[in-house]
C-alpha cells in the first residue's frame, strides 16, 4: 500500500470535510451535531460506530477490522472547538460564534481521510484499527471519560497528533521525550479588611497582599525549582476592589502551572499554598489556595519503539527531510491520559506558512492552516497504523 499516493487521491475528501467541520464548530462537552456528522461520515465508509452518550460523552469510535488477525492500534482525533469569535474571513468561516481555533476540525478530517484509505485497503491490515473521535479535549474531560468508557480495551498502542502553528508546513514532528506539559488551574482567595482609601491604618489592603503573593509566586519558579526543570507559573486573572477611594477588603486571582516533572505534581500545590498563606500572614491578612487541579498530565514520548515506527512512517511517505525537530511545548494535551494506560505516541503536523498568511497561533481568532499538510497528517495516521500492525 502506498499511502502517499492514496492520500493524494483522498486529499479533496479531506479538505472538503475539514471545511465542513470548520463551519459548524461546537464547544467542549456540547459536540452533538459534530458527533452526528462524524457518525454519518463513518457509516458512509461502511463502518459500525459506537457512541458514548450513556457515560455523558459525545464523540464516537469505530473499528476497522483488517483481513488478517493481529493487534489493535488506536488513532485518536479530538473534535471540540473554542469560545473564540472567528476573524479569518475564510469562505468557510464558522457560522455560529465559536471557532475551531485549535485546528481540531483538521484532526477530524485527517482521521476521516486515514479511515477512508484504511477501509479501502483493509484486506492488507494485520489486525484492527480503532478510530477514536474524542470530545472535550480543551476541558480535559474527554480522554478520561473515554478511557473510563473502555475505548482502550484491547488496544496495544495509540497514536495522536496535533496540527500546530509553531511548526512550519508541511513538516511533521515526531521525537522522543517531553512534548507537552502537564497543566494545572488554581484559584486563590484573600481576606483583608476594607476601609476608606485615606486611612490605610484602619484596614488590611487585599490588593497589596494579592500583589505581594503574585510576585512571591515567581520565586517558586526561580528559587525553589532547578533551572534545568521547565516550570511555568502564570496568573491570568485578578479581581479586587470596588472604587478608587476604597481599600479592598477581598481579592482573588487565578492562574496556571505547567511542568513535566512528576515531583512537581505534588510539590506545586504545596508550595503555592505555602507562599499564599504565609505572604498573607506577613501582612496580617489571610489567604488560601481555594482550588488546585491538574487538568492534564504531561505528554512524554517515552516508547522508543513507537517513536521509531512513527519516524520511519514519515520517512517512508515523504522522505527524511519531511521530519523536523520542534522544541518542547508548555501547552497541555489530554492525550497524555491514554499514554498512562497503553503505549502511545504523539506527533505534530506543521501548519505555519508565512507565504500564505498562516502565521497566527493555535487559539488565535485568525488561526488557519496550510491545507497542504492535511493529506500528510492523514497519511501518517494510516501508515503508522499499518506499520504498527505489520510489526
Ligand atoms: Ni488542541
Amino acid at each position: 500500500m502506498n499511502f502517499r499516493e492514496l492520500a493524494e487521491k483522498t486529499e479533496s475528501y479531506i479538505i472538503d470535510r475539514r471545511r465542513y467541520y470548520h463551519q459548524y464548530p461546537e464547544l467542549s462537552e456540547q459536540e452533538v451535531n459534530t458527533t452526528a456528522s462524524i457518525i454519518k461520515d463513518l457509516e458512509a465508509l461502511g463502518l459500525e460506530v459506537k457512541t458514548y452518550e450513556s457515560v455523558g460523552a459525545y464523540g464516537c469510535t469505530a473499528d476497522i477490522v483488517g483481513g488478517k488477525p493481529g493487534k489493535t492500534v488506536a488513532l485518536r482525533a479530538d473534535i471540540d472547538a473554542l469560545p473564540v469569535c472567528e476573524e479569518t474571513g475564510l469562505e468557510f468561516a464558522s457560522t455560529n460564534g465559536c471557532m475551531h481555533a485549535c485546528g481540531h476540525d483538521c484532526h477530524i478530517s485527517m482521521l476521516l481521510g486515514a479511515a477512508k484509505m484504511l477501509v479501502e485497503n483493509k484486506e492488507n491490515l494485520n489486525g484492527t484499527v480503532r478510530l477514536i473521535f474524542q470530545p472535550a479535549e480543551e476541558t480535559g474531560f474527554g480522554a478520561p471519560a473515554f478511557i473510563k468508557a473502555g475505548v482502550l480495551d484491547g488496544v496495544d498502542a495509540i497514536y495522536g497528533a496535533h496540527i500546530w502553528n509553531v511548526l512550519e508546513a508541511p513538516y511533521v514532528n515526531i521525537e522522543s521525550g517531553n512534548r507537552m506539559a502537564s497543566t494545572a488551574e488554581f484559584h486563590v482567595e484573600i481576606e483583608g479588611l476594607s476601609t476608606h482609601g485615606s486611612s490605610p491604618e484602619a484596614g488590611i489592603d487585599a490588593i497589596v497582599v494579592m500583589s505581594a503573593i503574585i510576585m512571591n509566586l515567581q520565586t517558586f519558579v526561580s528559587r525553589n525549582n532547578s533551572p534545568l526543570n521547565p516550570l511555568v507559573v502564570s496568573v491570568g486573572k485578578v479581581e479586587a476592589g470596588s472604587r478608587w477611594n476604597v481599600i479592598a477588603g477581598k481579592a482573588k486571582f487565578e492562574g496556571t502551572v505547567r511542568t513535566f516533572s512528576k515531583d512537581m505534581l505534588e510539590e506545586a500545590p504545596k508550595a503555592i499554598s505555602r507562599i499564599v498563606e504565609n505572604t498573607a500572614a506577613a501582612y496580617g491578612a489571610t489567604a488560601k489556595l481555594s482550588s488546585f487541579r491538574w487538568l492534564v498530565i504531561p505528554v512524554i514520548n517515552d516508547d522508543e519503539k513507537l517513536v521509531k515506527i512513527g519516524q520511519e512512517a514519515v520517512k517512508k511517505l515523504y522522505g527524511e527531510e519531511a521530519l523536523a525537530p520542534m522544541i518542547t511545548q508548555m501547552g497541555g494535551e489530554d492525550f497524555s491520559f491514554y499514554m498512562q494506560h497503553v503505549p502511545g505516541l504523539f506527533g505534530f503536523i506543521g501548519s505555519h506558512n508565512p507565504e500564505t498568511g498562516k502565521i497566527y497561533s493555535n487559539h488565535h481568532e485568525k488561526y488557519d492552516v496550510d491545507e497542504e499538510v492535511l493529506k500528510r497528517g492523514a497519511a501518517v495516521y494510516a501508515q503508522f497504523a499499518h506499520d504498527f500492525l505489520a510489526e
